[in-house]
């Protein structure tokens, strides 16, 4: 097939690889030129494993990219797959969607005959039906049922695995209201995928496709949440969460997935996702009480492991590490990132706070450029009275030495990452 795919985010950029790697022609349409550029030199806008080299395999050949919508109308499907950021209120802002969407509608309105333009965008169902859809129709003059489709087909790919996440789904959700040529071209895109793997394909409203994402997240930040309460529960009365947690995922009901308690989660996704949710129940009058609570819970993980380190040193004037700022191990993003309300909350008590990450630490300076960043955790903890572990990178379980080089050698642990030995004072926030 001949696809357009606009925007070059880490869903937009990876999309555009690996429908090219299907055998597909890509068209990735951007209005920032340096990205295109990039990706036309065959170099990725972003870090992704396995992305990098299906850009270089297919760029200039089956991957081009451009600047220009107007190349939508020389393919036969758009996806749009452009940021959808949250406001002050955690409602979502689909401006640039909406935007996007009129790019592409003017592109396409001497385009003879049907065109497809597929929404990944997560966006609620009314953005869709009141934003999108219209935007769409009124700049191609092309009406939504007839010569235009409009299809609601949202994304799982997580950071850190989205080229794996692409190529082995757990499910494709088409969201078609029933329109057989959007189902016949969706089925067109996604062949070389479905005659390789048995992947359950949901047919469904645009409606509910746009809502089956939500509630993916909203499903597994609150999984999070949850196992986090009872992790709380559980170190109040010297339970090992962890123990508890490999014994009730072995129910298939509950599944081992997602059951790791800490200091909570982060990322570009739920945090946004659980708030424009909550959002927009609210905007309708309902209160929606266990996203309300989840969201809430994860808010006040931070603290709780301020306060396990709070009991055995005095941080004011101290110096304390902080190793790990990326939201998850693997990655430099540091947005929704549990690292920050703990630098925060560790200098509101006035400790003098020297943090280390592998890779995020630059991203970390955006937001706090006055704290010390240490090359390597070593550093960060050679004289600290105190760490807090946040990040679960898989080095910081090998740091036998370095906290012996401590001032006070005491470790709260925040992902279960480090060992509990001898010699220092340990504390695991669920166990
Ligand atoms: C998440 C979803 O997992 C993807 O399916 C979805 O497509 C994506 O959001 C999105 O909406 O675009 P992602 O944000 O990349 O993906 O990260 P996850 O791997 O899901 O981790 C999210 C957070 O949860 C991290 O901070 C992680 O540390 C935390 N987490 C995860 C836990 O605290 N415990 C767990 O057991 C699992």
């Amino acid at each position: 097939m001949n696809v357009s795919v606009v925007g070059t985010g880490y869903v937009g950029t990876t999309l555009s690889a690996c429908l090219a790697d299907l055998g597909h022609r890509v068209t990735a349409i951007d209005i920032d030129e340096g990205t295109v550029e990039r990706l036309n030199e065959g170099e990725t806008p972003i870090h992704e494993p396995g992305l990098g080299s299906l850009v270089s395999a297919y760029a200039g050949r089956r991957l081009t990219a451009s600047t220009d919508h107007a190349a939508a109308a020389e393919t036969d499907l758009t996806v749009l797959a452009v940021g959808t950021p949250a406001k002050a209120d955690g409602s979502i802002d689909a401006a640039a969607l909406v935007a996007a969407a009129e790019d592409v509608g003017e592109a396409i309105a001497e385009k003879d005959g049907y065109h497809l333009v597929v929404v990944k965008s997560t966006v609620l169902p009314d953005v869709i039906e009141g934003e999108v859809v219209p935007a769409i129709e009124t700049a191609s003059g092309k009406t939504d049922g007839g010569s235009l489709g409009v299809a609601v087909n949202p994304e799982f790919l997580r950071e850190g695995s989205a080229v794996d996440d692409f190529m082995n789904p757990d499910k494709i959700v088409l969201g078609t209201d029933g329109d057989e040529r959007a189902l016949d071209a969706l089925a067109e895109l996604y062949q070389p995928l479905l005659s390789e793997w048995e992947i359950p394909v949901v047919e469904t409203g645009r409606r509910e496709a746009a809502m089956i994402k939500y509630a993916n997240n909203a499903f597994l930040a609150a999984k999070i949440s949850l196992i986090n309460d009872i992790g709380n529960v559980c170190k109040e009365f010297g339970v090992d969460a962890y123990e508890v947690a490999d014994a009730i995922g072995l129910d298939s009901r509950i599944g081992s997935a997602f059951l790791r308690s800490g200091v909570g989660w982060g990322g570009s996704c739920f945090p946004k996702d659980t708030a424009a949710l909550a959002a927009a129940a609210e905007s309708v009058g309902y209160e929606p009480l266990v996203i309300d609570a989840t969201i809430e819970l994860n808010d006040r993980q931070p603290e709780r492991l301020l306060e396990l380190l709070d009991a055995h040193v005095d941080v004011d004037g101290r110096r304390i590490a902080v190793l790990g700022l990326a939201f998850k191990p693997g990655t430099d993003d540091v947005r929704g990132s549990r690292a920050k309300p703990v630098v925060r909350g560790l200098l509101d008590r006035g400790a003098d706070v020297v943090a280390y990450d592998p890779r995020a630490a630059e991203n970390m300076a955006e937001a706090f450029p006055d704290i010390e960043y240490a090359g390597s955790a070593a550093e960060a903890l050679e004289g600290a009275h105190g760490a807090a572990v946040v990040t679960d990178w898989p080095e910081f379980g090998d740091l036998d030495a370095a906290f012996d080089a401590m001032a006070d050698p005491v470790v709260v642990d925040g992902r279960r990452v480090v060992a509990r030995r001898e010699g220092i004072t340990y504390e695991g926030l669920t166990w």
